[in-house]
């Protein structure tokens, strides 16, 4: 029961943080990428350290309004952050530049 219940907390947090509805929109009309990326971002599991689909901090920063270059961004989502962020190295260069959509078309707020 409490191993269950354990499950479905962590269901919801991993949903929360890459359902955005009011965004979804937003992201399809530039093409597509972002979209992808934001889908990525939910089921790899980003959200559980990135907060809000990446826009407050949690565990790791926030990521909207990102000043990092494309290759910085691509380096560590690929390789990770020893001890702080895990590495991505299965994601295609493809899939690395939709995550790198999604997080450009956050707001910075
Ligand atoms: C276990 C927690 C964790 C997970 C999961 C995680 N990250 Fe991170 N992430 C971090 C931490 C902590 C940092 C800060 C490390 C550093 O100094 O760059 C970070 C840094 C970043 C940065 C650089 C931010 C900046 O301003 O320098 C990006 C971009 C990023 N993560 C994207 C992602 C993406 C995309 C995913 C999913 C594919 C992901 N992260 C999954 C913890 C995580």
């Amino acid at each position: 029961m409490h191993h269950t219940m354990s499950a479905l907390i962590l269901v919801a947090l991993l949903a929360a943080g890459s359902v955005a509805p009011a965004f979804a929109d937003e992201a399809a009309s530039d093409g597509g990428a972002a979209a992808k990326g934001e889908q990525l971002f939910g089921s790899a599991g980003c959200g559980w350290c990135h907060s809000e689909g990446g826009r407050a901090p949690g565990k790791g920063p926030k990521l909207a309004g990102i000043q990092k270059d494309d290759a910085f961004i691509h380096n560590r989502i690929k390789n990770g952050y020893p001890g702080q962020m895990p590495g991505f190295k299965q994601f295609s260069d493809a899939q690395i530049n939709s995550l790198i959509a999604y997080v450009r078309s956050l707001p910075a707020q």
